[in-house]
């Protein structure tokens, strides 16, 4: 039996679209899974710049596990465990991996703070973790403030099946995009007029996609407003390990530890191995409530979002290890350090501007000066020009909700040192052709100045471009950019 003709067949979530595949931040990736660069096979390919992996220490944890085959039950020193593990199922997690995140979230916080393994639920990756939090503390049609930009994949994770919704706070650069109480009061205000139910403040701190940190009075500010409105505070801190530069990264667990008055039952951190450690594949993510109703409950729906029993015993032992991880935190930032300096210093060397950054694995960069048109429409013209043209897949602004046009967020710690330099001479060309293009047309407009022409007269203007010597590629990113 067939489902009468016009009925729906696949249920509301399945074709409501919330998922966000049809953004242009997906639309990159496929532009470059379409041509992905390879140094000898393919050196004209799309430059994966729009994926925030950490691939610049991989070497350690790789070290890490040859010298450490017991941790393996696909060893032969590690599979007298392998009875053991297969038949773990408890969904609140071995406890010496509990124990082992708990000791990795205190060392990447300096030591600063305090976690108990009690409180970690696990989940498949922060995607899993933002997922289940939405669901505990929101119901449909219930929304969470969130400062603009933000990380574009929170529709998905955050909205999608839960049906929470998300308002945005607006920020902009006026300020270097910071936090304020009045952009803060506004938003709730607004949603009050809306009539929408306002349960709670999302932050990603370190920012995806700036790459800065929120200052502790910034987080004062956060953690008094949603106490006074009795509002909840997730704090994504899944970037806490890579901060690389001062100022030094503050949690919200620290901020509570010196405010013994506000009420911990409202706050909730989110993380994972993915970033720190660059293990996005393992799928390992966390929820850290302060609050136990949100713990058991979150507990009792980690069934859906398990993180294997085989990876839990893995990481156990690796996040036993002292040692290995105070000097692969280290390292990692040394790393990171390096590279931003290369890459953001090379930008800067051609006059491109970045948000100073700290943390992260990307940076957040200013291409407002090559606009043809200050809009979204202009900001992903330009895009389309940079991702099919000079062939890097960056992702613009407007994929973050970004409300100011011309930024755009790129990852460089997704690649080694030798095509972080293809890129870098890639953007180059792209900034010499532009400027070849900027000085022909203050040209033309000096030319039809001098001459008395108008630029409202069209046939005038074939004549002068007929007149105009030709670039010197026929594949200028401009050319395309200004069409
Ligand atoms: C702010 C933020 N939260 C969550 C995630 C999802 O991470 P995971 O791979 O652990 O699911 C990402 C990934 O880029 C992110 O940037």
């Amino acid at each position: 039996m067939g489902f009468p003709a016009g009925e729906q067949l696949l249920s509301e979530i399945a074709t409501n679209g919330g998922h966000g595949e049809k953004s242009s931040y997906f639309d990159g990736w496929k532009a470059y899974d379409g041509d992905p660069y390879h140094p000898t096979e393919n050196p004209e390919g799309v430059i994966q710049m729009g994926l925030a992996e950490n691939q610049l220490s991989h070497d350690l944890p790789e070290e890490w596990m040859w010298k450490h085959p017991e941790a393996s039950i696909c060893t032969p020193e590690g599979v007298a465990q392998f009875k053991a593990v297969a038949n773990f199922q408890d969904y609140h997690g071995l406890p010496p991996f509990r124990h082992g995140v708990a000791k990795l979230m205190e060392k990447e916080r300096g030591g600063m703070v305090k976690f108990d393994p009690d409180r970690i639920v696990m989940s498949g990756g922060a995607t899993g973790a933002q997922e289940t939090l939405a669901f505990c503390l929101a119901n449909p049609g219930d929304a969470f403030l969130v400062p603009v930009p933000y990380y574009p994949a929170f529709d998905r994770d955050f909205c999608w099946r839960s049906r929470a919704r998300l308002l945005p706070i607006t920020c902009d650069s006026s300020n270097n995009f910071k936090l304020t109480p009045s952009a803060l009061q506004s938003a709730l205000d607004d949603a009050r007029i809306a009539n929408i139910p306002v349960k709670g403040v999302l932050i990603t701190n370190p920012s995806n996609p700036l790459g800065t940190t929120m200052d502790r009075s910034t987080l004062e500010t956060l953690l008094h407003f949603t106490n006074t409105h009795r509002l909840h505070l997730i704090c994504d801190e899944i970037f806490a390990g890579t901060v690389f530069d001062s100022p030094a990264f503050i949690s919200i667990s620290q901020i509570l530890l010196s405010h013994p008055a506000a009420d911990p039952n409202l706050v909730h951190i989110v993380s994972s191995l993915s970033k720190t450690l660059g293990l996005p594949g393992f799928r390992v993510g966390l929820i850290y409530s302060y609050n136990d109703a949100v713990v058991a409950t979150a507990r009792k729906m980690s069934s859906f979002n398990l993180v294997s029993t085989q990876t839990q015993h893995l990481l156990a032992a690796m996040l036993a290890d002292d040692d290995f991880v105070s000097n692969y935190l280290e390292e990692n930032a040394r790393r990171l350090r390096e590279r931003r300096d290369l890459f953001v210093g090379g930008l800067g060397r051609v006059g491109i501007r970045c948000l100073e950054g700290n943390g992260g694995l990307f940076c957040w960069m200013d291409l407002g000066a090559f606009l043809k048109e200050r809009s979204t429409e202009g900001e992903l013209k330009l895009w389309r020009a940079i991702v099919h043209d000079v062939k890097l897949n960056v992702s613009p602004g407007s994929s973050f909700h970004c409300q100011e046009p011309g930024w755009f967020r790129v990852c460089f710690a997704n690649m080694d040192d030798e095509t972080t330099e293809v890129a870098l001479r890639r953007i180059r060309m792209f900034v010499d052709r532009e400027s070849v293009v900027e000085k022909q047309q203050q040209k033309k407009m000096r030319f039809m100045k001098d001459t008395g022409l108008k630029l409202s007269l069209p046939r005038r203007l074939e004549e002068l471009a007929a007149m105009t010597p030709r670039l010197p590629s026929p594949h200028s990113p401009l050319v395309r950019a200004t069409t």
